[in-house]
C-alpha cells in the first residue's frame, strides 16, 4: 500500500470542548482558563476551547463568554468553538470569536440525539449562522458525527458522509472533521471511509476525530495518515466523550498521537514535554487518573515512588 503520510501534522486539540463537556462536575471557569493557557503554550496551533450551546443540553459549557474573554489568546493559535445556531453565533461573536465549527451527523436519530433536528434541519440553522461568520470574517469547520457507525442506528453508509461532507464543503467550511463519535472503526474500515469521502471533498480539507472506545484510534489515524490526511483531532489526557451518544469515552489522548507522530518523523510543531504537564494539570484538578499512556509515565511514576 503506498504511503501518503504527510511531513506536518495539525493536531486540533479539542479536550477543553469535547473533553470538558463530558464531565458532569462543574469544572470552575478559572480551571479551564488556566488549562488553555497551558495548551496555548505547547507550540498547538488550534486549540478548541468551548460550545456556545443550549447551556440547558450542555450545562458544563455554560461557562462559555467567560472562558473564551478570559483565556490569553495568541495571535499565532486558532481558538475554535462550537455553534448550533444563530443563537450560539450571536453570543460567539459577542465574545470576539473568529473560528467557529458546526457540527451535523452521518446518522438522522443521533442528530435528532445531540442537536434536535434531522440532517437536512441542521443544513437549514446552518446557512444564517455561516452568513453571519462571512459578514464576520469569522473561519467556520464543519464536524459530522457517526462516520463508522452510530450508537442508535447501527452501521452508516460511507456514501451518506461523503455527501454530508460535500454539502459542509459547498456551505464554506474549510475544513470538514470526520467523527468516530462511538470509536467503533478498525483501520480498514476509518481508511475506506475517508477514501469514500476525499473522492468528493480534497483530502488536504479533511480531517479525522477518533474517539478511543475500543482501542483502535491510533491504529485507524494511522491508516488515515497513509491514505494522507494531514489534520487530526485530539485530545490531552484522551479526555471526553459525547454526552448524547452512550458509552463513548474519550477521543485519541494528544500526547499519545504527538510521540507516535514523531516518532514517525512527522513534525507537528508540539512540545511533547510541556502537552504532558497540561495534561497532568487537567488531570489534577478533576482528580482522575491521565487517559493517556505518555501522560501516565509521569502521573503514576511518583505514586510508585511514595508507595515503596
Ligand atoms: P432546542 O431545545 O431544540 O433549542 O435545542 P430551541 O431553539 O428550541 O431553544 C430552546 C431554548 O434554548 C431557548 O430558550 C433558546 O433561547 C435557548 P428559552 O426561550 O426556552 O429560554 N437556546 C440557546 N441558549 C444559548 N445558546 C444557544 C442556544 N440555542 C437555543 N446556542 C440546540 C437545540 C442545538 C440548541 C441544542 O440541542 C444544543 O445546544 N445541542 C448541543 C449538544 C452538544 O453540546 N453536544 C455535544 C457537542 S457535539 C460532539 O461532541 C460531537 C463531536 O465531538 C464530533 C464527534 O465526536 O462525533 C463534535
Ligand atoms: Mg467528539
Amino acid at each position: 500500500m503506498i504511503s501518503r503520510t504527510a511531513k506536518f501534522v495539525k493536531v486540533v486539540e479539542v479536550g477543553a470542548r469535547d473533553g470538558l463537556q463530558n464531565e458532569s462536575a462543574p469544572v470552575p471557569a478559572a480551571v479551564k482558563i488556566q488549562f488553555i493557557n497551558r495548551l496555548s503554550a505547547t507550540g498547538l496551533r488550534t486549540i478548541e476551547t468551548t460550545s456556545f450551546v443550549s447551556p440547558e443540553w450542555t450545562p458544563q459549557l455554560a461557562d462559555a463568554q467567560e472562558v473564551f474573554e478570559s483565556i490569553a489568546r495568541r495571535p499565532d493559535v486558532a481558538y475554535p468553538v462550537l455553534v448550533p445556531n444563530v443563537k450560539g453565533m450571536q453570543r460567539a461573536l459577542a465574545s470576539g470569536v473568529k473560528e467557529i465549527a458546526l457540527f451535523t451527523a452521518a446518522s438522522e436519530t443521533f442528530n435528532r440525539k445531540n442537536i434536535n433536528a434531522s440532517i437536512a434541519e441542521s443544513f437549514e440553522r446552518f446557512a444564517p449562522v455561516v452568513e453571519l461568520a462571512r459578514d464576520n470574517d469569522v473561519r467556520v469547520r464543519g464536524y459530522i458525527s457517526c462516520v463508522l457507525g452510530c450508537p442508535y442506528e447501527g452501521p452508516v453508509e460511507t456514501g451518506v458522509v461523503a455527501d454530508v461532507a460535500e454539502r459542509l464543503e459547498h456551505l464554506g467550511c474549510y475544513e470538514v472533521s470526520l467523527g468516530d463519535t462511538i470509536g467503533i472503526g478498525t483501520p480498514h474500515a476509518a481508511r475506506d471511509m475517508l477514501e469514500t469521502v476525499a473522492r468528493r471533498v480534497a483530502i488536504r480539507k479533511l480531517a479525522v476525530h477518533f474517539h478511543d472506545t475500543r482501542g483502535q484510534a491510533l491504529a485507524n489515524i494511522l491508516a488515515c495518515l497513509e491514505a494522507g490526511v494531514a489534520v487530526v483531532d485530539a485530545s490531552v489526557a484522551g479526555l471526553g466523550g459525547c454526552p448524547y451518544a452512550n458509552g463513548a469515552t474519550g477521543n485519541v489522548a494528544t500526547e499519545d498521537l504527538v510521540y507516535m507522530l514523531h516518532g514517525l518523523g512527522v513534525e507537528t510543531g508540539i512540545d511533547l514535554d510541556a502537552l504532558i504537564d497540561a495534561g497532568l494539570f487537567i488531570c489534577k484538578a478533576l482528580d482522575k487518573r491521565p487517559d493517556s499512556k505518555n501522560g501516565r509515565l509521569r502521573w503514576d511514576a511518583p505514586r510508585t515512588g511514595e508507595n515503596e
